[in-house]
């Protein structure tokens, strides 16, 4: 499959993500994490390892609560601000530049979590496969693999050919235009953005195309049970003790264990 441009969160995307992003959202899928390590972890988590963490918000509010986080991304504007934000909170984690196609981390984890479709940016079945190997060798036994994305075979229903939001706080107001295009042989999406953020009297505007691999949740599963993961779990939505999926939720939280 030829190689597409999945977005690359510049600077200004970064600022606008810690901007939108709603501290009850965060709040809510912490709740969440600590839940699942509490119920279905085999083992007391304190290493942990943030799939696409972006500007570290999880992260950051997981070192506050003493576990040890380390942080990849693959946008070294995301990883820069993330770094900037834990400085500014007084947390102490472990955030670099890496890719989920060419992971490389050192060390062993107790739970690894990916949230907010990040593994839909893995767009071809070797590079999917090469992730989960990747992680079957560094989450050790007992411990937890949790991935948030989104269910594209419910949101296939609902799409608008062009979502228009506009969010706004004190000082700054971010008006986006959204559209998507699908690709339905290889099970692509291309969400094309168009921003106009206005922060502080000053306004930008830029464009970005986000390619997203539709993935299934059989497909999850074979790579999980393909890598040494079983006691596969899966819930519509990051929120604890929430029961498990309907076949429209808009999400798929998959959580598994390490055996
Ligand atoms: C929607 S943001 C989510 C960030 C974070 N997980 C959160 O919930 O706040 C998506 C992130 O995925 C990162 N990303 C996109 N493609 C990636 C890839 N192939 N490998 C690693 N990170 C990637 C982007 O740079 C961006 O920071």
């Amino acid at each position: 499959m030829q190689k597409k441009n999945t977005g690359t969160w510049r600077d200004d995307e970064a600022v606008a993500w810690d901007l939108i992003i709603p501290k009850s959202r965060t709040v809510q899928e912490i709740e969440f994490l600590e839940w699942t390590f509490n119920r279905f972890a085999e083992r007391k988590v304190k290493d942990i390892l943030d799939l696409g963490c972006g500007t570290a918000r999880l992260a950051i509010e997981l070192g506050s609560r003493g576990y040890r986080v380390t942080g990849i991304d693959k946008s070294a504007s995301m990883i820069k601000r993330g770094r900037s934000n834990a400085r500014e909170r007084g947390v102490d984690i472990t955030l670099y530049t890496s890719s989920l196609e060419s992971l490389s981390v050192s060390g062993d984890f107790d739970a690894a979590y990916s949230v907010f479709g990040v593994v839909s940016y893995v767009l071809n079945e070797d590079e999917l496969a090469r992730l989960f190997s990747q992680l079957g060798t560094v989450v050790r036994k007992g411990g937890l693999l949790i991935v948030d994305v989104f269910n594209f075979a419910s949101l296939f229903k609902t799409w608008k050919d062009v979502i228009k939001k506009t969010e706004s706080g004190k000082g700054w107001r971010i008006e986006r235009t959204e559209s998507h295009r699908v690709d339905e042989i290889n099970m692509l999406m291309y969400h094309e953005e168009d921003t106009r953020m206005t922060l502080r009297g000053k306004t930008k505007h830029w464009k970005e195309t986000h390619v997203f691999r539709m993935w299934s949740f059989p497909e999850f599963r074979n790579q999980l049970l393909s890598h040494g993961f079983s006691h596969i779990r899966l819930f519509g939505e990051m929120k604890a003790r929430s029961p498990k999926i309907s076949t429209a939720a808009q999400r798929l939280v998959i959580v598994a264990t390490k055996t």
